[in-house]
């Protein structure tokens, strides 16, 4: 395969399955996607949906009892001629470790997964930094300060010297956010890093994640449950339902021409400052992927769903437009739902 210059990072028909008593949980099944350099992918989709293992699998972390059956998944550097085949690294072999934090850094929603709670912010972010990069501690001091002063935290000699539980909420996640960074990755996952946060300090790290992007020139995968906070940071967007990409399009055509019923449904639930009647919800619940037959997974909850078709036959993926791929039969055909 040649090294591509648009993406960084390709993701080609990836399943992830866990193996439980009752059945095989297929959390991931044929999942594509391409990052763009410097650009930012969302993933989104209802809590269930797969996107945490989906993360999780491209850095090869394999949650327990679980295994990637099958899929591809290369990292395209810039200035490498191949690129890297992170699918064929054992997920403790040497290879991936030198990916993981050092060219592709992952941060979480709940910052205390990651950060220890007995070591201070400064020794964490350099034990980040001499972890993955050839410094010293005296540099690797100089650089965790400048990670702290990047990511807006006030005061951040002092910073520097405490300990998680003695920061906010916001600032922990600026200082977990500062750890991943410190190492200049080229892709960050970022998974619903401020679905615990109030609206406020969401907004001041949905700010300070783009202008990290821009000075950092980094690619950026963003998981959120959250079509209001796709609008803000996505140039891309893959809409994922049950372990699979349903739709996938520029954050535009996303808002302006959503085609799958499920995104029109997250759509509906985004709330509107001049709306004051009542929300719409999806109907239905999200299922467990356990067992579940090879047709459309939306079938029960969707309301444009065509009886004999959708509940007989998995939908295939339709290109309607350039760039944009819709998993749903409605669009069989090319013509979409009204003609
Ligand atoms: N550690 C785990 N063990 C067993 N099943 C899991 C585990 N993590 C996730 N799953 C299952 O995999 C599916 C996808 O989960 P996840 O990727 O966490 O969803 P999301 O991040 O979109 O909320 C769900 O059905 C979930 O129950
Ligand atoms: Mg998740």
């Amino acid at each position: 395969m040649e090294n591509n210059n648009e993406n960084i990072l390709q993701v080609q028909n990836m399943h992830v399955y866990f193996y439980h008593d009752h059945g095989v949980l297929k959390a991931v099944s044929g999942v594509n996607f391409e990052v763009d350099k410097q650009k930012t992918l969302g993933i989104v989709g209802e809590s269930g949906c797969g996107k945490s293992v989906t993360a999780h699998s491209l850095l090869r972390i394999m949650l327990p009892r679980s295994k990637m059956e099958q899929g591809k998944i290369y990292l395209n550097p810039p200035g490498q001629k191949e690129p890297l085949k992170l699918h064929q690294m054992h997920p403790k072999s040497k290879n991936i470790r030198r990916v993981r934090g050092n060219l592709i850094s992952m941060i979480f929603q709940e910052p205390m997964t990651s950060l220890s709670p007995v070591h201070t912010i400064e020794n964490q972010i350099k034990e980040a930094i001499t972890l993955h990069r050839e410094k010293d501690k005296k540099e690797a001091q100089k650089i965790a300060l400048e990670m702290l002063k990047k990511v807006g935290i006030s005061d951040p000699e002092q910073r520097l010297t405490e300990y998680p539980h003695q920061l906010s909420g916001g600032m922990r996640q600026r200082a977990m956010t500062a750890m991943a960074l410190s190492c200049n990755p080229y892709i960050l996952i970022a998974d619903e890093p401020t679905t615990a946060l109030d609206v406020t300090v969401q907004a001041q790290i949905l700010d300070l994640m783009a202008d990290l992007q821009k000075s950092l020139a980094m690619s950026i995968i963003y998981i959120t449950h959250d079509m209001g906070v796709i609008a803000e940071v996505a140039d891309e967007v893959c809409v994922m339902y049950l372990g699979k990409v349903v739709e996938y399009t520029d954050v535009d055509t996303l808002f302006y021409n959503a085609q799958h019923p499920y995104t029109q449904s997250l759509l509906n639930a985004i709330p509107r400052m001049d709306y004051e009647g009542r929300l719409e919800a999806i109907k239905g619940r999200v299922p467990e992927p356990v067992d579940l037959p090879e047709v459309c997974h939306f079938y029960p909850r969707c309301d444009q769903s065509i009886e004999g078709k959708c509940n007989q036959e998995e939908p295939p993926v339709f290109q309607t437009e350039e760039g944009h791929r819709v998993k749903c039969f409605l669009y069989e055909g090319g013509s979409g739902p009204d003609g």
